[in-house]
């Protein structure tokens, strides 16, 4: 597998309730049915204090924080996330499946909430020393069908930021294409309104495409 003595790290993107939490839990079934030694983690959490961090994050006011103050928490979070979990598995070799990671900084603090991309990439250097995802999967779909899906999840707190309003979601839909774009060397965006089983059929062809040894 290419990148296997440093471990496989891979990343699922996109927007409010496009489905990529069950696609993250479907693809990591599918590795351990391999006997993968693989972990599932999502952001921001994944880690005792990272999880805390969230608490702070999602539930609650919008204005909450402001954007700065949001920005340095969600990286606090990811570098003890980095730290405790991610790092030390892909140094065993084995494969990281993250529910969000910098992209979404990148995206929803930086390019939606314009907090300085400099800052947020120099900080993400700082923790990662330029350690990116092996493969990301940005799950595409309007904005309007995954705030409903999103918001009518029975027992959602987590809805801080499905109260910013739908032109804010159409901003974060475009940014994470734009990014997909730029960085089309590790990403797939793969259309969100299409079954759950077709999506990660797709997602499982890429991978064996991509990284031929792991399904062996
Ligand atoms: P998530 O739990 O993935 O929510 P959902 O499954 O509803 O998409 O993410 C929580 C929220 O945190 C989501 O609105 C995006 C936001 N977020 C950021 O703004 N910046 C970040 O760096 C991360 C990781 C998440």
């Amino acid at each position: 597998m290419q990148n296997r003595r440093h471990g496989l790290f891979i990343t699922f993107e996109g927007g409010e309730g496009c489905g990529k939490s069950l696609q993250a839990r479907m693809l990591f079934d599918w590795l351990v049915s391999l006997n993968k030694e693989v972990v599932l983690t999502r952001e921001p959490g994944g880690t005792e204090l990272s999880e805390e961090i969230r608490k702070w994050l999602l539930v609650g006011n919008i204005n909450s924080w402001d954007q700065t103050t949001e920005s340095l928490l969600f990286l606090a979070a990811r570098s003890d996330h980095w730290f405790k979990k991610i790092l030390p598995t892909l140094t065993d070799g084995s494969i990281v499946v993250c529910d969000r990671f910098q992209d979404s900084s990148v995206v929803y603090q930086g390019v939606c909430k314009g907090v300085s991309l400099d800052m947020l990439d120099k900080i993400y250097l700082e923790i990662t020393g330029d350690r990116y995802p092996d493969r990301t999967y940005l799950l595409d779909m309007p904005p309007e069908v995954g705030i409903q899906r999103s918001i009518s999840r029975s027992g959602n707190s987590e809805t801080r930021f499905e109260k910013m309003d739908i032109s804010f979601h159409e901003k974060v839909r475009k940014a994470f294409l734009e990014l997909a774009d730029q960085h089309s060397e590790r990403y797939l965006v793969i259309d969100g309104n299409l079954s759950f089983a077709e999506i990660h059929e797709k997602i499982k062809k890429d991978l064996m495409q991509r990284f031929p040894d792991i399904s062996l």
